[in-house]
């Protein structure tokens, strides 16, 4: 596996690779690996001949009183993991080669997609995402580019820059991977204590329940976030950010009834722990 530290040299290697005749496929991430991560390589080895994945803690898309000082970095561990899936080449950009001196532009995604949930509570943290992916994809310019459904809000994001700004990139999304009890694999998990830890399994729990509910056949919109709040509330360490019912595709709250499919939406903290996780509802009829 290659490790590259400078843009032009991953540049000039991904082109080689691509007229070569090589389908590559791009995994960014930010470090701190879990299964979560090694399984959208896998799902990116099955349609590429070469599979880039990137180690960035991106600076842009941490407010200012957030963790981007205390992000877990762990590079040889990271690289151990990759090789053993893989990987061809690991692009570990220092800051530098991301935003260089005088490099002044930014994108922004505008709209629902972007002002809802996650971007209610950390403004500004798309327009570093959708910043920082633009570049990656200008440096590794992949075929494929593999995301989690676990940041289902930055999946959207991806997937609108990706159309209005004419990438050449097939998104595909990674299924969520869970630790056996059902919490979310996270590298923001590493900052849960103990009692922490074990009650942050509410958020899947509380998603569970409303599946099962929506399964049995609720519609009802209220009853179903009444519901998850509810099992929420059971954690006494837990602190809800956000729990809402919005539309798949728009993110605008659902009103009313469910029709067709539907997004739960969690963002939970626990002390200064900020996890998330989501549930997409999608009745028979709209399969
Ligand atoms: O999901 C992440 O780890 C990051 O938001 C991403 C997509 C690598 C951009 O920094």
């Amino acid at each position: 596996m290659l490790i590259l530290e400078a843009s032009a040299e991953t540049m000039a290697t991904c082109r080689a690779w691509k007229r070569g005749g090589a389908r590559v496929g791009f995994v960014p991430t930010m470090g701190y690996l879990h299964e979560g991560h090694i399984s959208l390589v896998r799902i990116a080895k099955e349609s590429c001949d070469k599979v880039v994945a990137s180690i960035f803690v991106n600076p842009t898309q941490f407010g200012p009183n957030e963790d981007f000082a205390r992000y877990p970095r762990d590079l040889k561990r990271d690289a151990a993991m990759c090789e053993a899936a893989g990987v061809d080449l690991l692009f570990v950009p220092p800051v530098e080669e991301i935003y260089p001196v005088g490099s002044a532009t930014f994108v922004n995604v505008e709209g629902p997609i972007t002002s809802t949930l996650c971007g209610a509570s950390r403004p500004g943290h798309f327009r570093g995402v959708a910043t920082v992916v633009a570049k990656l994809f200008g440096i590794v310019g992949p075929d494929v580019a593999v995301f989690g459904q676990k940041d289902a809000q930055q999946l959207l994001v991806i997937r609108r820059m990706t159309r209005d700004l004419f990438f050449p990139v097939e998104i595909v999304a990674g299924p969520i991977v869970r630790e056996s009890d059902g919490l979310a694999m996270s590298s923001r998990n590493a900052y849960l204590g103990p009692d922490e830890r074990a009650q942050a399994t509410v958020l899947w729990r509380s998603l569970q329940e409303a599946a099962r509910m929506f399964e049995g056949g609720e519609r009802r919109a209220a009853k179903i976030v009444a519901k998850a709040r509810e099992i929420i509330a059971c954690s006494p360490l837990a602190r809800p950010d956000y729990v809402e019912l919005v539309d798949n595709e728009t993110l605008l709250p659902v009103q009313g009834n469910i029709d067709g499919t539907a997004l739960l939406a969690l963002a939970v903290f626990f002390g200064k722990t900020r996890l998330i996780d989501n549930a997409v509802l999608q009745g028979k009829e709209s399969q």
